[in-house]
């Protein structure tokens, strides 16, 4: 195939069956069986499609991933049924086992510790830095002024622009300033709301400069870098936890007591803690739990994924996200995490399936959702831990591994009960368990 068959302009000009023609003559070898295929997911509703169509650019079909949910969540005394999208396997169960280990023993509880979310407008500034740290209350002042039209109806709803900062980055880069403002966005992630308000916040900046008589001809010309929301919120924070006396946490496989297991899952805490090969692992678990409540309810989940892994790393070292005590026999299980989520606007109000997990949810506040989330990872850490430093995670996988190779064999229910009882004590691949069922089907 010549490459220039694999380039095009106007390629978003075409319609969406136009673009799939192109794509296909141009990419695969059978183009019609892959054109039928794509088209096969096209939502069977053209209104429903065009939803979709509109939360992205140049799309030729849909991209389906199972959707899960996770009963028996008992959460600050409330219970929940967990909506999850994900597609990797045990997941769902991983939650679903410590929601009900964690129900008899007091369910999840949460405590929300701050819930601010953060703008920076970078600028550069030529001028007396005495004079610009002086003359920045009254800057502030009129910064927030100017920017009430934006600001009225959150101010209304309780939010609004708490504070402004000045930063002074000079001695890391020459005249380089920025403006860190604190916001309030209720129950919307704000991501808007904010990138609007910082942008009217450099509008008026440049205008006080230009008009400014405190500040020289030269202290003027001021020139605004970059005006963007910070993903990082560290101060909106939730932190999810589980306690119980070590003698009530039960019996575990292969005839672990209690004791053992609390100090085998503190030490297996203490790892990540301290290694971050480990710590990357571990935070993995925990956001399988949190990414897929996020996509769930219509969440960003690259914001969320990213702002965790810069809180992880806040000491130097990237760490733990969980951690673990055992003091007076009593065992107690957390996790901090900044989530900036949203339970109004963007994609929670526009995507049905999103519209339908926070149904599920009972229309929860952004407050208590990130309470939801932050207990699904703490749920899913539980669970990996408790597998690691008991059974491994392969015995629990195998399973699946096996159940879905069963499937693709096309294995009646008979063939399933007797390759499920082999396979209790063997290792599991695809070919080992095709000779089982063939060997079945001859005999
Ligand atoms: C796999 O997706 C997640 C785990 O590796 C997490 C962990 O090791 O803690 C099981």
């Amino acid at each position: 195939m010549k490459n220039e068959q694999k380039t095009i302009s106007g390629f978003s000009k075409l319609s969406k069956r136009g673009k799939i023609k192109w794509i296909v003559q141009n990419f695969y070898k059978e183009p019609d069986k892959v054109m039928s295929e794509l088209m096969s997911y096209w939502h069977s509703n053209e209104e429903q499609q065009k939803i979709l169509d509109n939360f992205s650019e140049n799309t030729i079909s849909n991209f389906p991933m199972p959707f899960g949910v996770a009963p028996n969540f008992i959460i600050d005394d409330k219970p929940y049924c967990v909506p999850m999208v994900i597609e990797e396997s045990s997941v769902v169960a991983a939650a679903s086992a410590a929601a009900k280990f964690w129900m008899s023993r007091g369910g999840f509880k949460t405590e929300i510790i701050s819930t601010k979310k953060l703008g920076q407008v970078s600028f550069v500034w030529k001028g007396d830095k005495a004079k610009l740290k002086y003359h920045f209350p009254e800057i502030k002042k009129v910064l927030i002024e100017e920017c009430f039209s934006i600001t009225r109806n959150m101010i209304k709803r309780g939010g609004g622009i708490m504070d402004i900062d000045l930063v002074d980055f000079t001695e890391t880069e020459p005249h380089l300033y920025q403006l860190k403002a604190t916001f309030e966005t209720c129950d919307s992630m704000g991501a808007n709301f904010i990138n609007t308000c910082l942008e009217q916040f450099s509008t008026s900046l440049l205008k006080f400069f230009n008009a400014s008589e405190h500040f020289t001809e030269e202290e003027r010309k001021l020139e605004i870098i970059m005006s963007i929301l910070s993903n990082y919120t560290p101060e909106c924070l939730v932190r999810a936890w589980v306690e119980c006396p070590i003698a009530e946490l039960g019996k575990f496989p292969n005839g672990l007591s209690a004791e053992d297991f609390a100090r085998k899952f503190h030490m297996a805490i203490r790892v990540a803690e301290i290694d971050p090969y480990r710590a990357t692992t571990h935070n993995k678990g925990i956001f399988n739990g949190i990414d897929s409540v996020v996509i769930a309810t219509g969440n960003d989940f690259r914001a969320i994924e990213a702002c965790g892994h810069t809180y992880a790393s806040r000491s130097g070292t990237y760490s733990s996200l969980s951690h673990c005590s055992i003091e007076n026999g009593q065992f107690k299980f957390w996790l901090d995490l900044p989530l900036a989520v949203g339970t109004v606007g963007g994609l929670t109000s526009l995507h049905p399936i999103a519209k339908r997990s926070l149904e599920l949810l009972e229309h929860p506040s952004a407050e208590e959702l990130m309470r939801i989330i932050a207990t699904t990872g703490l749920a899913q850490n539980f669970s990996a831990l408790r597998s690691l430093v008991t059974t491994g995670i392969q015995q629990g996988h195998m399973k699946m591994h096996l159940q879905n190779i069963l499937a693709q064999l096309k294995a009646t229910k008979d063939e399933e009960v007797a390759a499920i009882e082999h396979f209790a004590n063997e290792i599991v691949s695809f070919s080992a368990v095709k000779d089982y069922i063939l060997g079945l089907r001859t005999t």
